[in-house]
């Protein structure tokens, strides 16, 4: 079947990364995870030194940085050859990423980086401007939501796992704080794209939502292969 670009874009815990891992899996395609490339360029500002505040200082380094991303089973973020896949998920670089992440040049050379990976198509990418600015093509888009307690709920568990507990109302007011940050930035905010399937995971498990996602790639891969046969 023909390999399509699937975006799939939505706020913080609203179960995107975990599903696209698994589509991605499930089609033998890659994952393309856009956070973790603004996350390992924040915790590279954090690492040396620099404010975060520092837009003219985070720019520069931004230009000497090498990111990647390498799927081989589980995800494996490197910056400049170090590797970073369990120093990003920590609270400081969650605290950080999104200022550094509204920088336009920061922006700008994080998503050449990613229309290079997604040129082959093949690929399940998922961030919060996939759909609208990354891939404003992509065969299917995704906008993935959840109600606020849910996924205050979601990210706690995921931080006990770290051995971070953090009182749910401290994680409501973080998301909350990075969905506004996210959803106001002047450059590429997080918002649905107006072709994008919206999918509430509110009361879904992990297998339902993968199910919702192949169903649509399903469709879609098989109705590329009989235009191409006509
Ligand atoms: O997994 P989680 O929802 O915590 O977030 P993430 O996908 O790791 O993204 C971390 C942060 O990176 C977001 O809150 C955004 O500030 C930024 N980001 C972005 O600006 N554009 C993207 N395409 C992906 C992430």
């Amino acid at each position: 079947m023909k390999k399509i670009l699937i975006a799939i874009d939505g706020p913080a815990g609203s179960g995107k990364s975990t599903t696209a891992r698994l589509v991605a899996r499930r089609l033998g395609y890659v994952y393309v995870d856009t956070g973790a490339m603004y996350r390992a360029m924040t915790y590279k500002v954090l690492t040396s030194g620099a404010s975060p505040a520092d837009e003219a200082a985070v720019v520069k380094l931004s230009r000497d940085t090498r990111i990647s991303l390498v799927d081989g089973g589980e995800l494996k973020v490197m910056l400049d050859g170090q590797d970073v896949t369990e120093a990003i998920r920590s609270e400081e670089v969650t605290k950080s990423v999104s200022l550094v992440s509204s920088y336009n040049e920061v922006r700008v050379l994080m998503v050449e980086k990613q229309r290079q990976i997604g040129a082959a198509g093949g690929c399940v990418v998922d961030g919060r401007d996939i759909g609208t600015v990354v891939f404003p093509h992509a065969d299917l888009k995704f906008y993935m939501v959840a109600d606020i307690a849910e996924r205050a709920r979601r990210r706690q568990v995921e931080l006990s796992g770290t051995g971070v507990d953090l009182p749910v109302e401290q994680v409501v007011q973080e998301l909350k704080e990075r969905d506004f940050k996210d959803s106001t930035r002047e450059t590429s905010p997080l918002k649905k794209a107006d072709d994008a399937i919206e999918i509430d995971t509110t009361n879904l498990t992990i297998d339902e939502q993968v199910e919702i996602i192949l169903s649509y790639a399903r469709e879609v891969a098989v109705g590329h292969e009989e235009m191409q046969r006509k």
